[in-house]
């Protein structure tokens, strides 16, 4: 459980600030604020969303056994909310939570329904709460997690599996390590002596990659190497996705969803610069991000092109076509729930069937702009089959596995078996997101 300690939330700005957008997130009203540096606001909110169907079951729960007067004058559902999220999670007394809330405007009688209403929780108990509910409402509630995920996940994960990757997932965005990449000019024993006193831990597996402890971060951020983007901070998983496909000097390479860029600029970095790249994305915001993380590597052959991968643009891909293709998916981000909470809620058949289509035909389309012979990196940051060994089982009539390394966890298995070019990432075994990996040959 959390224990921030937060003096800005509980003053009379933060606290309207932050039930303001926990009524508008919960109205649909955003998908995700920009909170600048308001890095308060974003941990609470964050938090209330990561836990959002856990607080609501306590909240309706408590309602119920309330007189129903009560009940009408308790509308405000963000400050119900905040008041479980506060006692549940940080534990906080009736006195505090009542100075919280005391500035916002509220009648004698509202902040009294809200006293009882914080009574009634004292009193509340998980046992006589789920009574009836069958283990896989209890997992959803309990760990906060939508059933769909979970159902989706059985058949190849064990419920305990399923369990601790969700768990980890949750603290990660806390506690724990975070992963930076140095850039290849950087010497890495000089690196390591510089900042030996932020518990540097050095990847087993690949090169130029450090795990530091979370609570480093900021001083991290600080260093003239972050400021100056001689490293990165990002997951191994990501990263090994452009180290496997191995870009060489002077190939032809395609980021064929490559915005906002982080896996472009390795792609250039790993090539010692020299390689080709055409790195194409849908979402021109998103595609705005790549030109300055470009502009900091000494790469010059390359293009930023804004079009659909499905049909992309011909002028930048005529001519040859591509020695390697990056396909880093437009995925359901069911791996990527410690830094995105607000995607478990949107986690349903429909959202995962359009992803589900719309990676097959990108797969389809990477396949007709490689060269025989070519490699196609397939990845997604996704712990369904759907969108990881299902996808690759239904093309292996045109493409070969190429065989990945043993310390990526072996890939689902499919009619019993794993494949062999394909593999996964878990936050249980590699601290990492859920993510999944493919490496394909075009016959
Ligand atoms: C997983 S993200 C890519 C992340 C990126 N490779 C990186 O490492 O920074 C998937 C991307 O696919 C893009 N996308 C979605 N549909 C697309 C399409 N039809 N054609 C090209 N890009 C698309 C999205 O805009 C999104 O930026």
């Amino acid at each position: 459980m959390n224990t921030l300690k937060n003096k800005k939330v509980s003053s009379s700005q933060g606290i309207s600030l932050l039930l303001d957008l926990i009524q508008k997130y919960l109205d649909h009203q955003i998908l995700l604020p920009s909170f600048k540096n308001d890095t308060y606001t974003k941990h609470y909110l964050m938090e209330i969303i990561r836990y959002k169907n856990k607080i609501q079951f306590i909240l309706n729960k408590t309602l119920r056994s309330m007189k129903k007067d009560i009940k009408q004058r308790l509308n405000q559902t963000n400050i119900l909310f905040y008041v479980v999220y506060s006692f549940f999670w940080e534990k906080k007394s009736l006195e505090k939570i009542k100075k919280e809330i005391l500035p916002l405007s509220l009648s004698r009688q509202q902040i009294q329904d809200f006293q009882k209403f914080y009574q009634r929780l004292s009193n509340f108990s998980w046992e006589i709460a789920l009574k009836g509910k069958t283990e896989i409402e209890q997992l959803s509630i309990q760990k906060a997690i939508p059933t769909f995920f979970i159902n989706k996940l059985l058949p190849v994960m064990n419920l305990e599996d399923i369990k601790s990757n969700l768990e980890k997932m949750d603290i990660q965005a806390r506690i724990g390590n975070f992963t930076i990449r140095l850039n290849s000019e950087i010497d890495l024993v000089e690196f390591e002596k510089k900042f030996y006193h932020l518990n540097l831990v050095r990847d087993e597996n690949i090169p130029k990659i450090i795990h530091i402890p979370l609570k480093h971060k900021a001083k991290i951020i600080t260093t003239s190497f972050y400021q100056e983007s001689r490293m990165t901070i990002q997951d191994k998983a990501s990263i090994a996705s452009v180290f496997l496909m191995d870009p060489q000097p002077n190939e032809k390479i395609c980021d064929l969803c490559a915005a906002p860029g982080m896996k472009t600029r390795l792609i250039a970095q790993l090539s010692q610069n020299k390689t080709k790249i055409v790195a194409l994305d849908y979402d021109l915001a998103r595609l705005k991000q790549i030109i300055p993380m470009m502009q900091k590597t000494s790469s010059k052959n390359y293009h930023i092109v804004h079009g659909d991968g499905l049909n992309p643009p011909i002028r930048e891909i005529k001519g040859s076509l591509f020695d390697k293709i990056l396909l880093d998916a437009p995925c359901t981000g069911s791996g990527t729930f410690s830094s995105h909470p607000e995607l478990k809620w949107r986690q349903n058949q429909k959202f995962l069937n359009q992803n589900v289509f719309l990676q097959r035909d990108l797969i389809e389309k990477a396949y007709n702009m490689l060269k025989p012979g070519g490699i196609l990196l397939y990845s997604t940051c996704s712990f369904y089959p759907e969108e990881g060994e299902l996808q690759i089982n239904k093309v292996l009539d045109k493409f070969e596995m190429e065989k990945l390394p043993s310390w990526i966890s072996p890939s689902y298995k499919i009619n019993k078996t794993a494949l062999s070019g394909a593999g996964r990432f878990f936050p249980i075994i590699h601290n990492t997101n859920g993510f999944f990996i493919a490496k394909l040959k075009k016959k």
